[in-house]
């Protein structure tokens, strides 16, 4: 049960909350009786009778009026609470660029601090009228609900089939993404088994994944190997010969059509796409990606393991580039498109992430690597033929020894202990690729139309 001030604010509070998830720490009921914001807590059909009874002891005076908005005894002095919002104003802007809410949550607070709770709730109910109708506001309510709608897949976990435990996992690669899904599988206490050969040792690798592998007995096998159809048809069909029949076969693959993966396999349905995103310990997205064929209980398998290691699963369909790189691909093409015009490759990333993206298009590539930024373009532009761009700024820069991230140098130049710099000497490489696609002045709408991306 709420104090009154509490309670004739929910309604406000529970929308505002949107805004706030970011940034602070959601408190059990039992926390809030402890730290004096809640009066008692009472099983939900005592509620009206409790809160009468309580409104009555407070008018006979049996007991007393605690108004939680009221109390300042937990702040420190008026000086300490102002250099506190003040840092969180500044950690603020850094980490949600453009976003209102968060400097509107602490200029509440500060009203109320400053002139008392009273003032900090009128202050809040300002603040809020004039957010909720932003488009800010209807985003992350949007974003809000689809990702608690994300766990509901009609057909798979509403049927009745209960997840079965999985215990051990192999991945299949450990470069880039799979450290970083080993990882995330290790902080969640699962047992991980990594295979990772250089292509000198392909065949033997192969032949050692597959002793292991059926050995060990795993519940699932995440394959994250360089983005190569054949390779990965190839491990498919081992996996399969390798592992039990209850095994999950999964691949991490950013494009390819998981039919196509599966092709050489008669294990259609446990056959899905467990595609994480980078760094994948950290990043929350897990895109798992269904064909038509993939049973519903591999389905729910993958979304509880996805919930135990603390990442969001959302189910999509199985396509090129599934749902995620679907959408993505374009922005990065149009990002190409836009260098081979002429405009200047660190003003398009400083511009995105201005507008609040942490990366930029081309330090994203950076990051990512070359190698999946040549492979991801080969399968669009083989399922999009008049509508992929074939720039060739990358295969250059990989040709004058430059690999992003990886070996420090891309557009940017990568230090330890510093932060990325654009580096100058990139420039002459872009140059290269810019007279290799010839685009004449004025040639920008053909281009774009030849392109068939806008029509
Ligand atoms: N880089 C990204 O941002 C990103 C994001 C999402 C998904 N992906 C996908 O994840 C997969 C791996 O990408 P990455 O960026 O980690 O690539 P990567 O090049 O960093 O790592 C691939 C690793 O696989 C190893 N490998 C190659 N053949 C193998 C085999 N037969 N057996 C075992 N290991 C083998 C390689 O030695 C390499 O270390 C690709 O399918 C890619 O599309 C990448």
């Amino acid at each position: 049960m709420s104090s009154c001030n509490m309670f004739t604010n929910w309604h406000c509070f529970t929308l505002w909350w949107c805004y706030v998830l970011q940034f602070s720490k959601p408190i059990t009921s039992e926390e809030g009786k402890d730290l004096g914001l809640v009066d008692a807590v009472v099983p939900s059909d005592e509620l009206l009778k409790a809160s009468r009874q309580w409104a009555l002891d407070i008018i006979e005076r049996r007991k007393p009026w605690i108004r939680s908005l009221h109390r300042i005894d937990k702040l420190g002095s008026l000086p300490e609470v102002v250099a506190i919002i003040k840092t969180a104003r500044q950690q603020a802007k850094q980490s949600f660029k453009n976003l209102p809410q968060h400097q509107a949550c602490l200029d509440v607070i500060e009203e109320g601090i400053i002139h008392g709770g009273y003032h900090g709730i009128l202050k809040e109910s300002r603040v809020f009228k004039d957010l909720i109708s932003t488009d800010t506001s209807k985003g992350l309510v949007h974003a809000f609900f689809s990702q608690r709608a994300a766990s509901k897949v009609p057909n798979v976990s509403d049927i009745g089939l209960k997840p079965r435990k999985i215990m051990k996992v192999a991945v299949i690669g450990g470069g880039l993404m799979g450290s970083g899904i080993a990882t995330s599988l290790i902080l969640s206490d699962i047992y991980v088994i990594l295979k990772e050969i250089n292509s000198k040792y392909l065949l033997k690798g192969i032949k050692a994944i597959e002793g292991n592998v059926r050995g060990l007995d795993v519940d699932m096998v995440i394959e994250a190997v360089v983005e190569n159809i054949h390779l990965k048809q190839k491990i498919f069909a081992d996996n399969e010969k390798a592992c039990s029949r209850h095994c999950i076969l999964a691949s991490n693959t950013s494009t390819i059509d998981l039919n196509i993966i599966g092709e050489k396999t008669k294990s259609q349905d446990r056959i899905i796409g467990a595609h994480f995103f980078s760094p994948a310990h950290v990043m929350p997205l897990l895109e798992i990606v269904r064909t038509e064929k993939t049973s519903a209980q591999v389905i729910l398998d993958l979304m509880t393991v996805g919930k135990i290691i603390k990442k969001v699963p959302v189910v999509v369909g199985n396509c090129t580039g599934f749902a995620v790189n679907r959408a993505f691909f374009p922005y990065s093409q149009s990002a190409h498109l836009l260098l081979h015009l002429g405009v200047d490759i660190f003003r398009i990333d400083q511009l995105i992430s201005n507008f609040g993206i942490p990366l930029g298009p081309f330090q994203l590539q950076d990051v990512a690597g070359y190698g999946v930024v040549v492979a991801t373009t080969e399968i669009f532009s083989i399922s999009f033929p008049d509508r992929t761009f074939q720039s060739p700024l990358v295969p250059l820069l990989l040709k004058n020894g430059r690999n992003g991230k990886n070996n420090g140098k891309g557009y940017y130049i990568y230090e330890k202990g510093s932060k990325p710099k654009p580096d100058p000497s990139v420039l002459p490489i872009i140059e290269e690729s810019r007279r290799t696609i010839n685009i004449m002045p004025g040639g920008s709408l053909y281009l774009l139309r030849t392109m068939k991306l806008f029509r």
